[in-house]
């Protein structure tokens, strides 16, 4: 793992966007993307972003998968996370939508769902960089303490503490949905880069965990300590107990 302490939000944004800008630039144009919801990563959107406007970035060709999104919430729900990515990602990247790809949460079977999920990625030649966040709790995608260290993409019941946590997306707590559908740690771990953000003080437990405490199921952002090109760019809040 490297670690990378930043002054502030946009300098962890600047430099993981620059982080991702040289895989791409190393796999080439048709390079496969992994990314990830939440707010962490939005300030490496924003600069992956400013790099294409300045031309120096052309993702027009790449492919993007999503790292999991709610079961039972309509595409066109404007806190999917195919709406997210949409608006987040596809758009100010100028990405190709029909390149962009989100687990469908409402197919009628979900389990045949998760196995295209997959089938596409490995079909598209697997990920070359991952945009991670990570979960007060140590989740990352939607993979809760306990999952296995193996799970590939796959229904999850959320824990209680995340949505709690995503309940601020949605009009009333109830509404946030219970299952979802995200990639495994497996599926995770086989991308050739890894590039997580975390920024804030309520981020700085799980960072620690992650990076200084035990390899565990408890904590299953841990696990990227056994990952060989994991970059960890995060705050100075974030970075408190480290
Ligand atoms: C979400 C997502 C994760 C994300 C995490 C942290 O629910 N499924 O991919 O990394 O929780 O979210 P945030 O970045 O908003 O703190």
């Amino acid at each position: 793992m490297e670690i990378i302490i930043c002054p502030d939000v946009d300098s962890v944004g600047r430099v993981a966007a620059a982080k991702v800008a040289q895989v791409v630039a190393d796999a080439g144009p048709q390079a496969v993307l992994g990314v990830a919801t939440g707010s962490s990563p939005l300030a490496t959107y924003e600069h992956l972003a400013k790099l294409v406007e300045a031309g120096s970035l052309d993702l027009t060709q790449a492919r993007a998968f999503a790292l999991d999104e709610y079961v039972g919430l309509p595409e066109g729900h404007p806190e999917s996370y195919a709406a997210v990515v949409r608006r987040t990602v596809t758009e100010p990247l100028r990405m190709d939508p029909a390149r962009v790809q989100t687990p469908d949460g409402c197919a009628a079977d979900i389990a045949q769902a998760a196995k295209d999920y997959e089938r596409q990625i490995r079909d598209a030649g697997g990920v070359d960089v991952q945009v991670l966040g990570i979960g007060g709790n140590g989740h990352i995608g939607f993979n809760e303490p306990g999952s296995s260290f193996a799970s590939r993409t796959r229904i999850k019941t959320l824990a209680a503490a995340t949505r709690a946590a995503n309940a601020r997306f949605f009009p009333r707590a109830d509404d946030v949905p219970r299952h979802c559908l995200t990639q495994g740690l497996g599926t995770i771990m086989d991308a050739r880069e890894v590039v997580l953000v975390a920024q804030g003080a309520q981020k700085a437990d799980a960072v620690a965990a992650m990076v200084e405490g035990p390899v565990t199921a408890s904590c299953p952002g841990s696990l990227l300590q056994f990952h060989e090109h994991a970059t960890i760019v995060v705050d100075e809040d974030a970075a408190v107990h480290l």
